[in-house]
């Protein structure tokens, strides 16, 4: 089987439904034609602030929301970033082969740095990418399965790759993203040209895989649409809806034509009841089995501790050729 890789980061209190549709509804299918491993990335989150109680908590419920949302801990390696210590050890010798101005190109590094101003940023932020391709690469994963956000930072993880073989021999897998076309990027509610994303400025424009049904549906009935009335897909000039079109498609597994032609003339109100429904029907059972899952903490802890094993088992191999090829004298 391919080997798949892919992570995200841990999210306070939920992570939000673009995750899911952007990320986590690939892995799902993709785990049973490939071997995959899927990591939290909690060494990527204090790349900004975080309080540490709170991090050890959202590092668990985001490992629950993985299996809640469908992820087998018996079918999949899942595991927390943390646990593995080859992966920052991994970083730093790409840290050395990454050019400062390559790095700084990253357009993720430049819109969080801009958003924060230059002496809250920290040297973490700038090398986060040599991070992400460290988790990629130590497991020669062919797959990594992401949004659209991310398609910079595999390109530069195959550009790392390739300069480590060349310099050091054929060493490296060189990975290819994974991008689903329709669901690439799902847009915030409130501002349908804006990626849906935790950092949104308002809480109305973000659906959260643990919101209550009641609150999913209010923020589905307060979405931006247009004035023209008509339940089309047209990203142009409908953004609000198009993007209310791509969840609903996504969510219920109907093509986009059949749901414009079941709402052909009644207006938006009815559509987005029927969303909320869906949305509902999707996200409730994930919901509560994300609760039971953090209700017995323990059993969740030993079934990272055991994804870890299995993860460390593959990375420190290949850190260890990497040691190797770069030339480190061997502990004796
Ligand atoms: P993160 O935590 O920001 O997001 C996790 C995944 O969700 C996707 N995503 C979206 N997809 C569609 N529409 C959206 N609005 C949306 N918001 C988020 C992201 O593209 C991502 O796939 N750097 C990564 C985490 C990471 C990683 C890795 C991924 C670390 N190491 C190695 C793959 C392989 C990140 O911050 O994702």
């Amino acid at each position: 089987k391919p080997r798949l890789f892919s992570g995200m980061q841990p999210s306070a209190d939920s992570l939000q439904i673009g995750n899911y549709i952007g990320a986590l509804l690939q892995w799902k299918q993709m785990q049973v034609s490939h071997d995959a491993i899927f990591c939290v990335v909690d060494l990527h989150a204090i790349t900004v602030a975080q309080d540490p109680r709170e991090l050890r908590e959202a590092t668990r419920r985001t490992a629950a929301q993985y299996i809640a949302a469908g992820i087998d801990p018996e079918l999949s390696t899942l595991f927390v970033q943390s646990h593995v210590p080859a992966h920052p050890q991994l970083a730093w010798v790409l840290n050395t082969l990454t050019g400062y101005g390559e790095a700084a190109r990253m357009t993720q590094f430049k819109d969080k740095s801009a958003r924060q101003g230059t002496d809250a940023t920290t040297l973490g932020l700038f090398a986060y990418p040599t991070l992400m391709a460290a988790d990629i690469l130590l497991y020669g994963a062919q797959t990594v399965p992401v949004g659209e956000d991310q398609r910079q930072h595999v390109e530069l993880t195959r550009d790392l790759a390739t300069r480590f073989n060349s310099r050091f021999g054929e060493t490296f897998v060189i990975p290819e993203a994974q991008i689903q076309k329709a669901t690439a990027k799902v847009y915030d509610l409130q501002e349908p040209t804006n990626k849906m994303s935790k950092s949104a400025s308002t809480d109305k424009g973000v659906i959260w895989l643990l919101d209550e049904p009641a609150k999913s549906a209010k923020k589905i009935k307060s979405a931006t649409t247009d004035s023209d009335g008509e339940v089309r897909f047209d990203v142009a000039s409908k953004p609000g809806v198009s993007n209310l079109l791509t969840i609903y498609s996504v969510l219920s597994g109907r093509t986009v034509a059949s749901i414009e032609t079941e709402y052909a003339g009644r207006g938006y109100g009815d559509f987005k009841t029927g969303l909320s429904e869906v949305v509902v029907e999707t996200f409730a059972p994930i919901r509560a089995r994300t609760l039971e899952l953090l209700d017995d903490p323990a059993e969740l802890d030993r079934i990272l501790a055991r994804g870890a094993d299995k993860a460390a088992a593959i990375a420190d191999a290949t850190l260890a050729t990497v040691y190797d090829r770069v030339g480190f004298l061997p502990r004796a």
